[in-house]
């Protein structure tokens, strides 16, 4: 079978988490990903977090597989000319270094532009242009400076960061969508052009939902799906909504059956207008059908706290997996907490290559998360994160490099 991105070459430039998920996926869609890193070194990531001593670390195989590694100093006059090769013969050039980082080693847009006029430049930043556009960003400063902190977490705590990375993996999946959308639009100007995602917006663009909700506080003082309503109070900005559901249909995480000792034996429970008859009737609250208190969505808004504490003392006589099995019976919205090992060992989504088993020549079998994304007509064959430099000769060969020559710059550690 053949793959969406058969032919596209990309001059992999990215280090750390927001590029390489972003290069990932390319190489996913069948792109020929070739990682450039620094001689000896290589990213960053595969000494962090290490798991078995000089072995890449996870965080490093995870993040990087179906690609190609090439080590080159690219700061060595003689590795600037292999680089220049690559950007003549490659369609995207993506990076994610700091920002500066690109121009003081000489490959600025116009030099690049003057090599190779169809490349296109893909680029996260951690902020665009504006009085931050030249600080270092890593996720969790991102989702601060994007919305999510002030937003996420319990309005009687602090901001709170969340598990999700929606600030490097986030912002890696805008970066790959605009890349594409540049290679189609390459199609018929023939030109490449510059793509930035910068974090910062590409959080906010995941917590739209809240910038809406600043809105309708500002004109009308009040929200009422939010835990603050009846009781408590509102102030300028969007408060943090605990675990109230983000849109019209109120929802809770409510403890289940083994909750005392199980840090995960919840469930997220959503009281659908649409099934509130049904959810009556599962809890044993028929008289709530009819009673003006709760019979319609606008008066629950109201009660929701002692309406989510009826639910719970039933939840709580239940597994979450039991409540999932009996809700859904009545095509009542609701979502098990999975942890980690629960997801890990489910086997539909070992069956659809979401959870993948890789063999490592270092490392032996780990899982990674396959592509998320399924296309009909371009299936995903996950391979394992190549060693550092394990490509170089390769590559080079394909470039036209001769042997000699590439055992001089070997000698001379420009790769
Ligand atoms: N050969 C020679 N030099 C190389 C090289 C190579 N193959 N690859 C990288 N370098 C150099 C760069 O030119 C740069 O040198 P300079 O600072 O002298 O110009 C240097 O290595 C390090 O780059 P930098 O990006 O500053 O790394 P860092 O470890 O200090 O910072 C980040 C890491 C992530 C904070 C920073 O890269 C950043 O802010 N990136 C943009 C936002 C982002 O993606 N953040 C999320 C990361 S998950």
């Amino acid at each position: 079978m053949s793959k969406a991105l058969d032919g596209v070459r990309i001059l992999d430039f990215t280090h750390v988490q927001s590029g390489p998920t972003c290069t990932q996926l390319l190489a996913w869609f069948g792109a020929d990903v070739i990682k450039v890193e620094r001689a000896g070194e290589g990213d960053a990531t595969r000494g962090q977090l290490r798991d078995i001593p000089d072995v890449d670390s996870l965080y490093f195989t995870m993040l990087n597989h179906n690609k190609r590694s090439i080590t080159l100093d690219t700061k060595n006059p003689k590795g600037k000319q292999v680089l220049d090769t690559l950007i003549k013969q490659c369609d995207v050039l993506v990076e994610n270094f700091a920002p500066g980082a690109l121009d003081r080693m000489g490959v600025t847009w116009e030099h690049i532009q003057k090599l190779n006029p169809r490349m296109i430049v893909a680029s996260v930043k951690g902020f665009g242009p504006g009085k931050y556009e030249d600080c270092k960003v890593y996720e969790n400063v991102a989702q601060c400076a994007g919305g999510s902190a002030s937003t996420t977490g319990f309005d009687d705590g602090p901001p709170m960061v969340t598990g999700a990375q929606i600030g490097d993996s986030g912002t890696g999946l805008h970066l790959a969508l605009g890349i594409v959308a540049a290679l189609y639009q390459r199609n018929t100007t023939g030109r490449g052009q510059k793509v930035l995602a910068p974090m910062q917006d590409a959080v906010l663009n995941l917590c739209r939902v809240k910038l809406r909700d600043q809105q309708r506080l500002e004109r009308t003082g009040t929200m009422h799906e939010y835990p603050q309503y009846p009781d408590g109070e509102f102030g300028e900005a969007v408060p943090r909504a605990g675990n109230a559901s983000g849109g019209g249909q109120p929802g809770w995480i409510l403890k289940c059956k083994g909750w005392e000792t199980d840090p995960n034996a919840y469930i997220y429970f959503i009281t659908q207008a649409a099934v509130w008859k049904a959810i009556c009737k599962v809890i044993g609250q028929e008289d709530w059908i009819t009673e003006p208190a709760y019979a319609t969505p606008q008066a629950r808004l109201l009660h929701l706290k002692p309406i989510f504490a009826r639910i719970e003392q039933w939840t709580m006589t239940k597994t979450k997996f039991e409540a999932m099995d009996i809700l859904n019976e009545f095509d009542i919205p609701c979502g098990p907490i999975l942890s980690m090992k629960e997801i890990a060992e489910d086997p539909s989504l070992r069956e659809t290559g979401t959870i993948v088993e890789i063999d490592h020549p270092k490392r032996g079998k780990y899982l990674t998360v396959g592509n998320p994304i399924k296309m009909s007509d371009s299936a995903t064959d996950v391979t394992r994160s190549p060693l550092l430099g394990e490509h170089t000769e390769e590559v080079l060969t394909q470039l036209g490099y001769s042997a000699d020559d590439i055992a001089a710059l070997r000698s001379e550690r420009v790769i």
